[in-house]
């Protein structure tokens, strides 16, 4: 018996990185799993990501364990896509039982993305694929948790979201990330009233391919990691387990926190 057997979960952004993390490990827990990116092929882009998967798509990989998935292309960012994405689910296996608003990600460069100097159209675009990405899938999923008077939502935001970046750069990520950290706060109000569990994870720097290609450096001891109290960057399977908290009964009595998955960072520049 899996922990999740007879649940349906939704990730976004499941194509590569942390949420196709996400989708395997609520696979493996039980859990019927729509796996929804804007390109389910997106780990194309990272040899190393590339080279990691076991089938086609993250939707291929848990039908090839054994296990029960969809596949869903679309923008979070666009609303009318992600309301139809959750109809089909709730369509197809009639319930919805967890909400992982994983997509999302930066653009541009630090020094280009400076607090004031940010262009409007990098601000606009971060804010769609983050803020309001997470905004419209929660929003979508609410009525049906609402109904079956149980839920669980899990956001993300970021360490950039607590701490500025150096020199104010890549301020609209991390004005995003905060933003989403209090929308979360939020709705664990409105929907806790319902029996719906809705907290975030804010973490730090987790070494998917994308972030070993951008900082260099692994999930072992790396002395780039000097001002994190483990010394170490985080893997995508250590977020998955507070994932697994987080979508389960062991978090019967959690909502609206903020869970910092970054070894303990505390920047010292
Ligand atoms: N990796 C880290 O160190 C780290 C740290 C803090 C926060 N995060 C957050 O965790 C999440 C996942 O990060 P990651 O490192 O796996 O990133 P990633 O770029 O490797 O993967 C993100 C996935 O989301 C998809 N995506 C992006 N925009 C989308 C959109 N508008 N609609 C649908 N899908 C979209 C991409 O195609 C990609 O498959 C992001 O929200 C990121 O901001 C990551």
């Amino acid at each position: 018996m899996g922990k999740l057997d007879g649940q349906v979960a939704i990730v976004t952004g499941a194509g590569r990185g942390l949420g196709r993390s996400y989708a395997l490990h609520l696979a493996r827990l039980g859990a019927r799993v729509a796996v929804c990116d804007v390109d389910l092929h997106s780990y194309a882009e990272f040899d190393a990501e590339a080279a990691a998967m076991t089938a086609d798509s993250t939707v291929h990989e848990i039908q090839a364990a054994g296990g029960e998935a969809l596949g869903f292309e679309l923008d979070v960012a666009d609303r009318d896509a992600v309301f139809a994405m959750v109809e089909d689910v709730r369509g197809t296996w009639g319930r919805v039982d967890v909400l992982v608003a994983n997509a999302g990600g930066g653009r541009g460069r630090p020094a280009d993305t400076t607090a004031s100097k940010v262009p409007p159209e990098l601000f606009d675009l971060v804010l769609k694929m983050n803020l309001y990405g997470t905004y419209h899938c929660c929003s979508a999923v609410a009525p049906i948790m609402r109904e079956q008077r149980s839920g669980r939502i899990v956001t993300v935001a970021s360490y950039a979201g607590k701490v500025a970046g150096v020199g104010g750069g890549y301020a609209h990520y991390g004005t995003a990330k905060a933003a989403i950290a209090h929308y979360t706060r939020n709705l664990a109000q409105e929907l806790g009233p319902f029996g719906i569990n809705v907290n975030c994870i804010a973490p730090g720097v987790i070494a998917t391919a994308r972030i070993v290609k951008l900082v260099g450096g692994s999930t072992g001891s790396n002395s780039a990691a000097d001002d994190i109290a483990l010394r170490r960057y985080g893997s995508p399977e250590e977020c998955a387990r507070v994932i697994e908290f987080l979508a389960t009964d062991l978090s019967d009595y959690v909502t609206g926190a903020l869970i910092p998955i970054d070894g303990g960072w505390n920047r010292s520049d």
